[in-house]
């Protein structure tokens, strides 16, 4: 029995790393652990908060390796027959078990294609289906009742990610389990980099508009009534919905104060389901996002103008206004279309 696969033979590693990091922003580190892991016949759990590239990494490392790329959500309903299959009940009570009534679950399928079994929130997935992932990973082999038994194709790999804080719902996977994984820690990319990752996910062509978003998200991570702040996916989702609002605006998104809504309502549909507050926190994710847009525009806000609504100009803000308009102005204004 062996912990592992054998060697994937791939006679062109060095090129793989490099058409691999051609897709992604950074993670020149990342990449090449995650393809050493992967050749050299190991399973890695990557462990890091959302947002933080572990789906786009995988996926264009399989694509680039040249083997399937399935992906499953991990949770609670995820059962070890939905991952193995099982037979369609209404045929199988008709005709009997015959083997094209079986319905393939993602597991089967990554061990007869020699693919990438890719497993989001693995620490939510219950006992029985991590019980029947190990035997896979161990082995090699499943043997599904009725239908005989599963041989691995060399290329099989269970990459599996997880948030390391998220406490709720989760499962207390073994150590036993954790020990047949190799680790990989995952954290939030550099300004710059974040700064460019939203450039190409948005096609936006405002470098400031860019940075304001990503200052944005990046103080919801040091907020002391934030437990775990946005990744650069709530910074491109801003860029996305403020770039649609001020072309709804149009010309009326040059005033100052229709400009601040803007930002303020494109960061509350961006940032506000996602930032999760400390539970001793009197505060709405709203008014926590008000604040960090306050302060990321260099706009001080106190207790008191925060309950203030609609928001208005007041006078320590006032010599802001014109700092805003010629942002505004140098931000292209009726907002880029989302692409190209
Ligand atoms: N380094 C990067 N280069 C290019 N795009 C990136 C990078 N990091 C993140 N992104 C983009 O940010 C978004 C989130 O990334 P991704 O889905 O890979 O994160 P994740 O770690 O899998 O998150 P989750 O844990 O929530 O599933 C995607 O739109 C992705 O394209
Ligand atoms: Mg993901």
């Amino acid at each position: 029995m062996s912990c592992g696969l054998p060697v994937l033979e791939v006679e062109n590693l060095k090129e793989i790393y490099e058409s691999v990091k051609k897709r992604v922003v950074g993670r020149e580190r990342e990449i090449r652990n995650i393809l050493a892991a992967l050749v050299a016949g190991r399973h890695i759990l990557l462990e890091g908060p959302p947002g933080t590239s572990k789906s786009t990494l995988l996926q264009a490392i399989a694509e680039e390796i040249g083997v399937p790329f399935i992906m499953v959500e991990g949770n609670a309903d995820l059962t070890a027959s939905k991952l193995l299959g099982y037979f369609d009940p209404a045929q199988a009570v008709a005709e009997g078990y015959k083997p094209e009534h079986f319905v393939e679950g993602p597991l089967l399928e990554a061990m007869r294609k020699g693919g990438i079994l890719y497993i989001d929130e693995f620490n939510r997935i219950p006992p029985d289906a991590l019980n029947v992932l190990m035997r896979a990973i161990e082995e090699g082999e499943m043997v599904v009742p009725r239908v005989g038994p599963v041989r691995s194709r060399n290329g099989f790999r269970l990459v599996s990610a997880q948030n390391p804080y998220d406490d709720v719902g989760t499962t207390k996977v073994s150590m036993g389990i954790y020990d047949r994984l190799c680790k990989l820690r995952m954290n939030y990319q550099s300004r710059e980099e974040e700064k460019l990752i939203v450039r190409l996910r948005t096609g936006c062509k405002d470098e400031r508009l860019a940075e304001l978003a990503v200052n944005i998200v990046r103080r919801t991570r040091s907020h002391p009534e934030i437990r775990q702040g946005a990744s650069v996916r709530g910074a491109i989702h801003f860029v996305e919905i403020f770039q649609q609002l001020a072309r709804l605006e149009g010309e009326n998104a040059e005033d100052s104060e229709v400009y601040l809504s803007l930002v303020l309502d494109a960061a509350y549909m961006a940032l506000s389901g996602k930032l999760w507050l400390v539970e001793t926190s009197q505060k709405t994710p709203e008014q926590v996002i008000r604040q960090i847009v306050h302060e990321s525009l260099g706009m001080v806000s106190g207790e008191e103008e925060i309950r203030v609504r609609p928001f208005r100009m007041t006078e320590a803000s006032r010599e802001v206004r014109e700092e805003l308009r010629r942002f505004f102005r140098g931000s292209s204004g009726r907002g880029d279309p989302p692409r190209g």
